[in-house]
């Protein structure tokens, strides 16, 4: 039953965390376009203020991924691929925060269309992971 429970909170916070994952590049979209002062600096904030409220979001999944895993000894080659795909979504969640810092010192050097492409790399993460965890191919 706690079992159940864990992955039911796991899951609540990994939809949670994917939320600021799909919008916060999109935000980078946007930004990316805009020209006047004004928007850049109210896109800035956006982007703080989401971030801020995701990171929590992402330690929150993790926190209760890895009790899942470490807690009720889960294993098997499906686990270690999706750890692989994980390890690669946290490296993109901390290169978001960097993509914002660049934005609001004014620094930002790529075009909308790199962050339309930069947009959909969680989106195949999503795939990929799900797929691992239901289907456990190996
Ligand atoms: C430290 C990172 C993570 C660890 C250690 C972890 C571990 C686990 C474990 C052990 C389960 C239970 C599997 C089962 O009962 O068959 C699980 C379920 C699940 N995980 Fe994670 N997870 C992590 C991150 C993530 C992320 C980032 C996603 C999404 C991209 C995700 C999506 C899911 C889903 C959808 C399930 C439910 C699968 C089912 O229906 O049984 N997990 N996770």
């Amino acid at each position: 039953m706690t079992y159940l429970y864990l992955k039911a909170f796991h899951i609540i916070f990994v939809v949670s965390w994917f939320a600021g994952l799909f919008y916060l590049p999109r935000l980078f979209v946007n930004h990316a376009m805009a020209e006047d002062e004004a928007s850049q600096a109210r896109l800035a904030l956006m982007e703080r203020k989401l971030f801020r409220f995701m990171t929590p979001l992402a330690v929150l999944a993790l926190g209760f991924g890895s009790w899942l895993w470490l807690g009720y000894g889960v294993s098997g080659g499906w686990l270690h691929a999706k750890l692989t795909l994980v390890a690669v979504l946290i490296a993109y969640h901390l290169y978001c925060g960097k993509l914002l810092r660049d934005f609001a010192a004014g620094r930002n050097v790529r075009s909308h269309r790199w962050y339309r492409v930069f947009n959909e790399i969680p989106v195949l993460i999503l795939f990929a992971v799900v797929i691992l965890v239901v289907v456990k191919p190996f």
